[in-house]
């Protein structure tokens, strides 16, 4: 059963805002610096990654433009499999653009690398990749992200655009759910 307050369902807490920022000051500043002077796209594939994005932006200083994706994973259950449907495509066309995906986890890694192929296809500059977490124990294919945010371990994380059933993604902090909220 879920609580009324969001915090109470968490079992430890990963990451606070402070230290959130914090990176993602570290990472815009390192993106400022490799893009300097290229026509900069960053692609969100919504919805985890509306919050990491909305922060990501605030902490850049150059010319950037934003895009979104939607995507939908055709799975068993939550678990991805790597075949993917495009729900709401980029509005912005891609060729020669310089386009960075900015997504809030890489599990498997299934979801990203579907999508980087998918967006190479389509004549840009570059297809590269910020995702905010990691969870390397998870990843089952060979995805070299541009940028790492936080390398986490394999548990059910919420918090930060992450949600479990659409719920917890305002949370401020990256958590470790309770296993009891999820039924386990
Ligand atoms: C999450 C996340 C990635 C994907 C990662 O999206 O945002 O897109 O799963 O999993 P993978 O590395 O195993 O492929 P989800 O389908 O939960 O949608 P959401 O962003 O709307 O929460």
């Amino acid at each position: 059963m879920n609580s009324d307050h969001l915090s109470a369902d968490i079992s430890e807490v990963l990451l606070d805002e402070d230290s959130i920022h914090a990176r993602l000051a570290e990472v815009a500043a390192e993106v400022d610096r490799d893009y300097a002077g290229r026509d900069l796209l960053l692609v969100g594939v919504l919805k985890g990654a509306v919050v990491v994005m909305a922060d990501f932006i605030r902490h850049l200083n150059s010319h950037v433009t934003m895009d979104w994706m939607a995507i939908s994973s055709y799975g068993s259950g939550t678990k991805s499999s790597g075949v993917v449907r495009i729900l709401k495509d980029v509005d912005i066309d891609l060729t020669d653009k310089d386009v960075l995906i900015v997504e809030d986890i890489l599990d498997t890694g299934l979801t990203l690398s579907w999508l980087m192929e998918n967006l190479r296809s389509r004549g840009p500059a570059s297809v590269e990749v910020f995702t905010f977490l990691r969870k390397p124990e998870a990843v089952q294919v060979e995805l070299e992200p541009k940028y790492v945010g936080f390398d986490i371990p394999n548990e059910f994380v919420v918090g930060y655009g992450l949600d479990y059933a659409e719920q917890y993604r305002n949370m401020r902090q990256v958590g470790v759910l309770r296993p009891s909220v999820y039924g386990r």
